[in-house]
């Protein structure tokens, strides 16, 4: 690998590097001690995300804890339809409340003037983050909601088991939720499109209730809208990787590997096998590790590690969870995990 080069772009570019590089979904927050004294400092978690300062510090923890080859932008993906003017509320052991959007209402309009300046701390944040890791080995990853997460919160009001009101609407009133879908992408690529000018080296595009969705509205409000946003980033910003997340996506995986992103993230039920035949050539696949297996550590961690390296080496890899890490996982497991990725010896938990 030539100096100076930071593997996780490496693999981004489609070349495989051994052992992977490595970082976590949700690698900074409540599982590890000093984000809850920062957050405890925060007003509210909004205020963590627009204090530059302190969203700095939070993004930077966990590498100092571990050896990562990535930091995340710490943020969340309801930033975007909150500087859009919706109303958006953390509600501590509940989950966000988002107010609700019904098909009676208009669409939220989006304005770049005032959309920017609601997300001026974030992009203050990345510009921070980005002259903090030069010439160092972590890249630096922004990221945001895909257009159908965001969408399922706005029409739902908030969290839900199976988003089946926002479903209900996707059906009823198709041309609704098309137009937001488009106003959503319209943000969204807006929004990943500052974040990379103020310094972001790869983005992030979660769809976390793409597997709510039957394959024809999967297809129409996760698959396709993707692809809208991969291909304007890649005309903006031919260079900067972008890494794509529908989480629950299941059969129609082997069409995500043709959105023309740099790299595919698996969820813990994707079955990697038959993508890896198909993937040669194609996007770097990223993910799979069961969060649970995480908080479990010791051996049965070791040996899913493992598995998993064995699988995916045919192809460009980074090493991941297929979701978010748990709040109750032990810190001590992550730095088993990142042993046995990397084949030294596995700490004591
Ligand atoms: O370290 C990182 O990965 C960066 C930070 C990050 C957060 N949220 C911080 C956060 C990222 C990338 C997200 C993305 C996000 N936010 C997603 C997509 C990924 C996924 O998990 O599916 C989703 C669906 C959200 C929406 C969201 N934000 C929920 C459902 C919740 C509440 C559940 C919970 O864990 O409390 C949040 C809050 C949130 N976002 C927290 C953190 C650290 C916890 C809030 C707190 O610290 O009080």
């Amino acid at each position: 690998m030539p100096q100076g080069t930071k593997p996780l772009l490496e693999v981004l570019a489609g070349r495989r590097v051994d052992p992977p590089p490595v970082w976590l979904m949700r690698q900074a927050g409540r599982y590890l001690p000093e984000y809850r004294e920062v957050r405890a400092r925060a007003a509210d978690f909004l205020s963590l995300c627009y204090t530059p300062e302190l969203a700095v510090e939070v993004t930077l923890q966990p590498l100092r804890r571990f050896r990562l080859d990535a930091a995340i932008l710490f943020s969340d993906i309801l930033v975007v339809p909150h500087a859009l003017g919706i109303p958006v509320d953390f509600v501590e052991g509940e989950g966000p409340r988002v107010a609700r959007l019904d098909p009676t209402q208009s669409l939220p309009p989006f304005d770049p003037e005032a959309f920017d300046r609601h997300l001026a701390p974030v992009y203050e944040t990345v510009a921070r983050l980005a002259a903090a890791l030069q010439g160092r080995r972590e890249a630096l990853i922004g990221f945001a909601g895909a257009p159908w997460t965001l969408a399922a919160y706005l029409l739902e009001g908030g969290s839900s088991r199976d988003f089946a009101g926002a479903r209900t609407l996707a059906w009823a009133q198709p041309a609704f939720v098309d137009a937001l879908i488009a106003r959503l992408t319209e943000a969204v690529v807006h929004f990943l499109d500052r974040q990379i000018a103020a310094g972001a080296e790869a983005v992030q595009l979660f769809d976390s209730w793409a597997g709510c969705l039957p394959p024809p509205l999967a297809r129409r409000l996760v698959l396709a809208p993707l692809g809208r946003i991969v291909a304007e980033l890649a005309r903006r910003h031919p260079h900067t990787p972008v890494i794509v997340f529908p989480r629950g996506i299941g059969q129609l995986y082997p069409e995500a590997l043709t959105l023309g992103a740099a790299a595919v993230a698996l969820d813990t039920t994707a079955v990697p096998e038959a993508l890896v035949a198909r993937a040669s050539g194609g996007p770097a696949l990223q993910g799979l590790l069961d969060p649970a297996v995480l908080v479990a550590g010791g051996d049965v961690l070791v040996r899913e590690v493992r598995r998993i390296l064995e699988v995916l080496r045919p192809v460009p890899h980074i090493f991941n969870l297929g979701h978010g890490i748990l709040p109750h996982t032990p810190p001590g497991h992550v730095a088993q995990m990142l042993a046995a990725v990397r084949g030294e010896r596995i700490p004591p938990a």
